[in-house]
């Protein structure tokens, strides 16, 4: 289970302290919000910020491009300090070349599907994506409240993913907290990106902890529930959940 704090919710004023308690958190990766105020009604971080926090840690960065021309950031994010980076199905045809374009810059390679967007966008690609990320909020601010109705596409994200014997992790992003994390989980989800939840706790180290174990606790329950009904059952190939 990948556990991911989302920056944007870090105490901005105080970043270089704010790397210090990631480093000591415990956390896998750590999730960068890159949004351009075109195609979300906000403005975040450049690669410049990417740059400057990249030798101060070693964890994987994980960066979510909400942006309408992502081809003229993808090699700048890449030389950066990026290990992937996610583009947004929504942009249509222009998708699978941006794809390509991440996995030749020696990227891992992410997809991200909005909450009015049928999973089934994202289909054709499922073979060519190291994560697909299930947004749980509509994209653009952190602290909003998860969309319940977004569980059904997990669950479908899963089930492709054991069909097609493929391994991609099936992420969540928005609204994701202690009880919320749990159902994704419960869902299939093996990667949590949370920003306030994590962030708003004094020990950020004692948040990714409970975070984890609810997860993890999640995540047996039901494979235990799979094995005596026979769902769940994962090829060799996928992350083993189970
Ligand atoms: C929203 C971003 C999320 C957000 C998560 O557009 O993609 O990563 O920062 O923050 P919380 O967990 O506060 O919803
Ligand atoms: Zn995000």
């Amino acid at each position: 289970m990948i556990i991911a704090p989302s920056l944007l919710a870090a105490n901005l004023g105080r970043l270089a302290r704010e790397v210090e308690r990631l480093n000591a958190s415990g956390a896998d990766w750590l999730h960068w919000d890159i949004m351009d105020g075109h195609f979300v009604p906000n403005i975040s971080f450049g690669p410049a910020a990417v740059r400057a926090m990249r030798p101060l840690t070693k964890l994987f960065f994980d960066v979510h491009l909400m942006c309408s021309k992502p081809e003229i950031l993808l090699e700048p994010f890449a030389q950066a300090g990026a290990n992937q980076i996610y583009v947004h199905v929504e942009l249509g045809e222009a998708v699978t070349p941006l794809l390509w374009k991440i996995k030749s810059l020696g990227r891992k390679v992410g997809l991200v599907v909005n909450p009015p967007t049928s999973i089934a966008m994202a289909q054709p690609y499922l073979g060519r994506i190291d994560s697909l990320l299930v947004m749980t909020v509509n994209p653009g601010f952190g602290g909003q409240s998860f969309i319940y109705e977004t569980l059904p596409k997990i669950q479908q994200a899963y089930a492709w993913r054991r069909e097609k014997g493929l391994a991609y992790h099936i992420g969540v992003d928005g609204g994701v907290d202690f009880k919320t994390a749990a159902e994704c989980a419960h869902a299939g989800a093996d990667t949590f990106i949370s920003g306030t939840a994590l962030f708003s706790r004094p020990s950020l180290a004692a948040a990714v902890k409970k975070m984890r174990k609810i997860v993890e606790t999640a995540r047996v329950n039901v494979c235990r529930a799979g094995a005596s009904t026979g769902i769940h059952r994962e090829p060799a190939s996928a992350p083993r959940l189970c």
